[in-house]
């Protein structure tokens, strides 16, 4: 595992002990290394485990700023060779290719242009409208395992449900749903390496794609993918290579991070047993409200996005009195922003009833999250009928046998296996 070399700049004595980064045990448990960083060493040069130096950004007030910095680009310009390494957020077997051009790569102004179109096509009230068919989708899967009396319930649950629901929502016909389910599945499990599985279901998914936009080009129907297809703005319009990426980035960015807001969430609660009481009680009541603020707590607590997807410094930008050269990639830590005591009082506590609670967990600015909404709404049924419905969950494994995924930007569960009467 790297670990950050002692001595932080500008001071003489060695310091305390700096924590190793990227190992194992910091996989199960990264917030004390991230304690230690917002407070000796905030803006920090830190070599990754695929070896490539990056300044890790863990305050608070750091991390929106930088997140809302247009100096710090999506493009890699001539670094790119470096940052492409293990652990980029990128697509393996994508380099270069079309796909790559969507939203979280790309700077204005055609990242303005991108979202606009987009946002004409996935509105607040498609999301809003899709609420039944999420609730449907979500009995389905518990249905499927509820007489059996345990699940692993990232496999059963937690990752098909994201996937059907991104499916049925761009269009995708349901008889096609299980080889999307398949690829993203071979997706996940290499997640960032350049392995063999991985390139081949992208290119799957990317032919399954350009035709199936082809098709509704022909014959729109009531889908986001014929909807983003209509989408125009002052007589611009998607080009299908952009539909494609746009479809892709969707299930991208939508896909791995539903299934950890799923995993982490349901990992809390049954680690919290007061909080889960009063989550529990807000499911029966069928209190959306309270479930929807418990969700966003569980989403600062310990979120599916660990660090916001790289940055690079167009020209030199000085952050809590470091100098970001140009070119240095910068990967914003929203899991240890969100812990920040300089702006949530008590953050390592789970505190369902915390108000106002404005964490980072969808980023900040420009490339806020588009899906937030979905997203919000999956988390809020999918916990809310999870936990009504099977109200003696329990973990089935001794929690420190649970095993993490361990990747750079995403924060997940490889399985949760539980137990219920
Ligand atoms: C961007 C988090 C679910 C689509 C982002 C970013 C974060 C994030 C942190 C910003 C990354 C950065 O600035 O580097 C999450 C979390 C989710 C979630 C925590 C689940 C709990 C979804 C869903 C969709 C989606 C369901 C779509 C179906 C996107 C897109 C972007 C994005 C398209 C790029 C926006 C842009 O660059 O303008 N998400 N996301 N996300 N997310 Fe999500």
């Amino acid at each position: 595992p790297a670990s950050v070399r002692p001595s932080p700049p500008g001071s003489e004595s060695p310091g305390p002990e700096v924590p190793a980064l990227f190992g194992w045990e910091f996989a199960t448990d990264p917030y004390p290394a991230y304690a230690w960083l917002r407070q000796h060493a905030p803006v920090r040069r830190t070599e990754l485990p695929s070896g490539v130096e990056a300044w890790l950004v863990t305050r608070y007030a750091d991390a929106r700023q930088a997140l809302a910095d247009q100096r710090l680009s999506k493009n890699p310009g001539r670094h790119s060779e470096q940052a492409h390494g293990k652990g980029k957020v990128g697509i393996p077997g994508e380099r270069g290719a079309n796909l790559m051009t969507h939203l979280l790569n790309i700077d204005p102004p055609d990242h303005t242009r991108l979202r606009r179109l987009v946002s004409q096509a996935f509105t607040p009230r498609r999301v809003a409208a899709f609420e039944p068919r999420v609730r449907e989708l979500t009995d389905r899967l518990i249905d499927a395992f509820a007489e059996r009396g345990e699940s692993d319930l990232i496999h059963e649950f937690a990752f098909p449900l994201p996937i059907y629901a991104i499916c049925d929502m761009l269009g995708v016909p349901a008889q096609d749903q299980d080889d999307f389910r398949d690829w993203a599945a071979m997706m996940i499990r290499h997640g960032g390496g350049p392995r063999g599985g991985v390139g081949r279901a992208v290119k799957k998914m990317r032919g399954y794609l350009a035709e199936l936009i082809h098709r509704k080009r022909l014959e729109p129907g009531d889908d986001l993918i014929s909807d983003l297809i209509r989408a125009s703005d002052h007589g611009e319009q998607l080009s299908e290579n952009e539909a494609a990426a746009m479809a892709f980035i969707l299930l991208f960015a939508g896909f791995e991070t539903t299934v950890n807001l799923i995993g982490n969430g349901t990992l809390a609660l049954l680690r919290h047993p007061a909080q889960r009481a009063r989550f529990q009680r807000a499911a029966e009541a069928g209190d959306e409200g309270e479930l929807g603020s418990s969700v966003e707590e569980l989403l600062r607590y310990d979120g599916p996005v660990e660090m916001a997807t790289w940055r690079f410094a167009t020209e030199p930008v000085e952050l809590a009195g470091q100098r970001i050269g140009t070119g240095d990639p910068v990967l914003v830590v929203l899991a240890a922003a969100d812990r920040d005591p300089a702006k949530f009082n008590q953050p390592d506590v789970l505190d369902l009833a915390r108000r106002d609670n404005q964490h980072l967990g969808y980023g900040h600015g420009i490339h806020y999250c588009l899906g937030a909404p979905l997203a919000r709404l999956e988390g809020r049924v999918a916990l809310g009928t999870l936990f009504r419905r099977l109200p003696d969950l329990q973990l089935a494994a001794d929690t420190g046998d649970l095993r993490w995924r361990g990747g750079l930007i995403m924060r997940g569960l490889r399985s949760l296996p539980v137990t219920f009467a």
